[in-house]
């Protein structure tokens, strides 16, 4: 990429594997929109199959960006181009990188974020364990469908890295959920929405998920594979109580490290067998070292799922 910092515009080089014609694509309304930009929905013609459309989702920029925001998204197009597909990421579909602006086409995914989406199906009632009800919006999750999504998520991050990838944000908030429930893990690239309480600003390094964060990256600033695990714990416990929010008193840096370091970790969500709580008690362990691989994990939840 060459950056022109003095007219703010960009000269991308055309990759004809991904490049898709503009007159494709119909942008639809905003799915959601962060300080980098914002995703809209869009309908897009011959991009799986010649002559259907598919519902896509558009990352683009806002017109008064930065050219760091250029460059992160880029950035995010490239690293979505190496880590090739998987059902459990959000894929790349193709790109507009040229005669406008930069419009990175993913799959859509039907369903929202996973935060979102537990929030919506709280408190179900206790005569159902079925997955889906009569009204077909209207979803009734049991553990075993909580233990499947967190196993769908598993399996991503074994992906990821696999290829050496690193996520560095893992959290429900940013695991998309596809039709028929299908996970998708989102944002393993540079640029994400990074408003909002979920986000702890730091003076030099911008906005950080504190409460996702490992020890040794609030402490150090380190990030390692055993660092996403963590952050999968979190996760992990963010589906078992249907989104509630981690930490709830815990305000700043230096409380969140010494809550940490004393021992203290989330309690057991109310709804949670032994054996779930037993693989975030495992993610949770102080020195990364002493942290389970995701293969470990899908494992476990293989398991798990197979006796359910
Ligand atoms: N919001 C952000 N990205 C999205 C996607 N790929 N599908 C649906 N909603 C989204």
């Amino acid at each position: 990429i060459k950056v022109d910092t003095t007219t703010s515009e960009y000269d991308i080089p055309r990759d004809d594997k991904w490049e898709i014609s503009r007159q494709s694509v119909t942008l639809g309304h905003t799915l959601g929109e962060g300080a980098f930009g914002k995703v809209v929905r869009a309908e897009a013609r011959s991009i799986l199959k010649p002559d259907s459309v598919t519902t896509v989702a558009v990352k683009m920029l806002r017109e008064d960006h930065l050219d760091a925001e250029m460059i992160a998204l880029v950035s995010e197009v490239e690293v979505m181009k190496i880590i090739g597909k998987h059902v459990n990421i959000i894929n790349l579909l193709g790109v507009c990188s040229q005669d406008g602006p930069l419009y990175v086409i993913v799959e859509f995914a039907q369903h929202n974020n996973l935060r979102d989406f537990l929030i919506k199906h709280r408190s179900p009632p206790e005569y159902s364990n079925v997955l889906v009800s009569a009204d077909s919006s209207r979803v009734v999750l049991t553990e075993e469908d909580l233990a499947s999504f967190a196993h769908q998520v598993a399996n991503g991050m074994q992906y990821l890295h696999s290829k050496k990838c690193l996520h560095r944000d893992l959290a429900a908030r940013n695991v998309l959920v596809s039709e028929n429930y299908i996970m998708k893990i989102a944002d393993f690239g540079l640029a994400r929405d990074v408003r909002g309480k979920d986000y702890y600003r730091i003076a030099s390094n911008g906005f950080l998920p504190m409460k996702w964060m490992a020890p040794e990256s609030l402490s150090h600033h380190v990030f390692k594979y055993e660092s996403d695990v963590w952050s999968y714990g979190v996760h992990l416990w963010e589906v078992m109580t249907f989104g509630e929010a981690p930490y709830p008193s815990i305000q700043d840096w230096d409380s969140m490290i010494n809550f940490l370091r004393s021992g203290h970790r989330l309690k057991k969500p109310s709804r949670c067998s032994d054996e779930i709580y037993g693989i975030m008690q495992d993610c949770w362990k102080y020195e990364a070292t002493d942290r389970p691989q995701f293969s470990e994990i899908v494992a476990k939840l293989d398991n798990r799922l197979k006796t359910c």
